[in-house]
């Protein structure tokens, strides 16, 4: 089977972020340069050396901004200022400066649907009264009438549920201590919804835009960029709001802290959430969120050096998401099809297919990526005993990966990812094989999804764990020690990071930091995120096989039960394998659950 190789977009060609690796901060979690457990701007300049070797183009800082991080920074007080947990000003200057000295470019995320309730805003508008103008920035409704004319507003109005479990509205006290008038939120309650048909939000965005682009800043990742704008009238709506479809179900094995097991034998019905896009949701993917980007794309090209937008935005199918990245929008998506596709053949080829044709029909290029901040870790994921799942975060109760056949396929299917033209995204740790933290205890959680479904959902701090730099220091040398003691990293460390810690793989022939590097080498070189995708007569998905040519390289990923032959004529060129580089052109077979680069030879 083969088909015509699908052309490069015209549009992006010769944009730095069109065939762009880049790789993914967490700044808690990357590496820590005051040595107070939490990891900062400082870390991230310490460590730039290490992501220059690694070769990528591009980082992406998830929220570094002043913050109460209820959200893990997603809950922004101030969007112009640093949180001093991770550092000031001056040090985003001194990060992005030594970046862009060592080729790197700089995203930084935007959070505009929602502040946190810390936010000035948010506090002028509990002080102000109901109608208001510091109330109209924000989507402050009546509540609905426990008995019909009671006019009590004793009920949300309306029934809506936060993507994080509850309710997605708060009832506020007004200034006299009366029970008073709700506001929205799709998230924590510490995370007030916007209002995005205020002129004085749109203008205040702009602005944070400017205030970033001067800066410096190559980039926006777009929080929510399908939440923004929501449905006139805002009606009920019976689906289940998710940021992704995923399991979560009742636990009654699970307890939050300070509660005896057992506790939540009342725990919610089990359900798997439903795809936030069929049916049509009130407040994601509204039509018109694609006008508030076609104006932040104005305000983009004001500025020279080809700055982007990405948007983080689960909607489906493919052509709905090629929406956001229409030639007056943003310049890419990440694509979560391909990251939902898990370790199949069949559901990965069509994820590549359909993404492929999709952003092609709107002249953009695709984006890959496998993990991130919100998902379970991909090394952790495929070694599932169905690994097409899409946990909400495991625990010690849960299911337990196989680590090993975890890594050999995560190794694999990066292979596949970066074989691809376009963009990939790498998440911070992928390229030591990190698996997810899965037994994590109860105390040590801080995602709100944890809390606010009662431990139904166990959440993402299993791979927000403070990355292991040297096997043998204490916290894994997460934490700079200045000649002190080293604190303790914010979340406890799996014993399983330390053999993966950085120093360990560093040079090693094999591991999974060298295989990085030696993909990002070789993508670079061959110029693979510039090529196309032919299916070539190898390509059996139904066998748990995918091939492609990307140029002159022939990519064989064996996600099947039996090892494939390697096609006559070609040799292997780089093997997410564990053999030795020097038994690669020797190799007959492509083994089960790797992938291979291949060459005429
Ligand atoms: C998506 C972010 O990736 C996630 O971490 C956050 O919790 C929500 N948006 C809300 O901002």
């Amino acid at each position: 089977m083969s088909n015509p190789p699908v052309p490069a977009p015209p549009s992006a060609a010769g944009t730095w972020w069109s065939d762009a690796v880049v790789y993914q901060i967490y700044p808690r979690s990357f590496a820590d340069g005051d040595g107070d457990g939490m990891g900062d701007l400082r870390g991230v300049l310490d460590r730039l050396p290490y992501l220059e070797q690694l070769g990528v183009d591009a980082i992406w800082l998830s929220p570094f901004y002043k913050s109460p991080q209820a959200d893990g920074g997603y809950d922004v007080a101030d969007y112009r200022q640093v949180d001093p947990l991770f550092g000031s000003l001056a040090d985003f200057d001194a990060m992005l400066q030594d970046a862009h000295r060592r080729g790197m470019k700089v995203i930084v995320d935007l959070v505009p649907n929602h502040t946190s309730d810390e936010h000035a805003w948010f506090q002028a508008a509990l002080a102000a009264a109901p109608g208001s103008p510091e109330r109209g920035r924000y989507i402050f409704r009546e509540g609905r009438d426990e008995a019909p004319g009671s006019g009590d507003g004793n009920r949300p109005p309306n029934n809506w549920k936060s993507v994080f479990g509850g309710p997605a509205w708060t009832r506020v006290s007004e200034q006299d201590g009366s029970p008073g008038q709700w506001y929205l939120h799709l998230f924590d309650t510490k995370q007030p919804d916007l209002n995005w048909e205020n002129a004085e939000v749109q203008e205040e965005m702009r602005a944070v835009l400017r205030f970033w682009l001067d800066r410096g800043a190559d980039g926006f990742r777009v929080d929510v960029a399908h939440g923004l704008v929501k449905e006139a009238g805002l009606p009920d709506w019976e689906g289940v709001a998710a940021m992704v479809e995923g399991t979560s179900r009742p636990r009654t094995d699970s307890h939050l802290p300070g509660e005896a097991p057992g506790a939540h034998t009342d725990a919610e019905e089990p359900h798997r959430s439903v795809s936030p896009m069929y049916p049509p949701s009130p407040f994601f993917d509204q039509d018109g969120v694609h006008d508030i980007y076609r104006d932040w794309r104005r305000v983009l090209d004001e500025y020279g050096g080809d700055r982007m937008m990405v948007a983080e935005a689960w909607v489906e199918p493919a052509e709905r998401l090629a929406r956001y990245v229409r030639p007056d929008e943003m310049q890419q998506a990440f694509n979560f099809d391909f990251l939902l596709a898990g370790w199949d053949a069949e559901r990965m080829a069509e994820a590549i297919e359909a993404s492929l044709a999709a952003a092609e029909s709107v002249g953009a290029p695709c984006t890959w990526v496998l993990s991130n901040h919100d998902t379970v870790r991909h090394a952790t994921r495929f070694g599932l005993k169905d690994p097409t799942t899409f946990p909400k975060g495991i625990a010690e109760f849960d299911e337990q990966p196989d680590a090993a056949l975890g890594l050999a396929r995560a190794r694999a299917a990066t292979l596949v990812a970066l074989a691809l033209p376009g963009s990939a995204y790498l998440y911070q740790g992928e390229e030591l094989g990190l698996p997810e933290h899965t037994t994590l205890p109860a105390e040590a959680r801080q995602d709100p999804t944890f809390f606010r479904t009662r431990g139904a959902e166990i959440g993402r701090d299993g791979c927000r764990v403070p990355l292991p730099w040297e096997e043998n220091q204490p916290g894994f040398g997460f934490s700079a020690t200045h000649g002190g003691a080293a604190a303790r990293p914010w979340l406890p460390q799996p014993e399983s990071f330390g053999p993966l810690a950085a120093d360990q793989q560093d040079g090693e022939e094999g591991s999974t930091l060298e295989l990085y590097r030696a993909a990002l080498r070789f993508r670079s070189v061959r110029r693979l995120g510039q090529g196309t995708v032919e299916w070539t007569d190898e390509h059996a998905p139904d066998s748990g096989l995918l091939a492609f040519r990307n140029g002159d390289v022939l990519v064989v990923a064996n996600m099947g039960f039996a090892s494939a032959p390697v096609p006559e004529g070609f040799k292997v060129v780089l093997s997410s394998g564990p053999e030795p580089a020097e038994d690669w052109a020797g190799m007959q077979e492509v083994p089960v659950d790797s992938t291979v680069y291949l060459q005429r030879g």
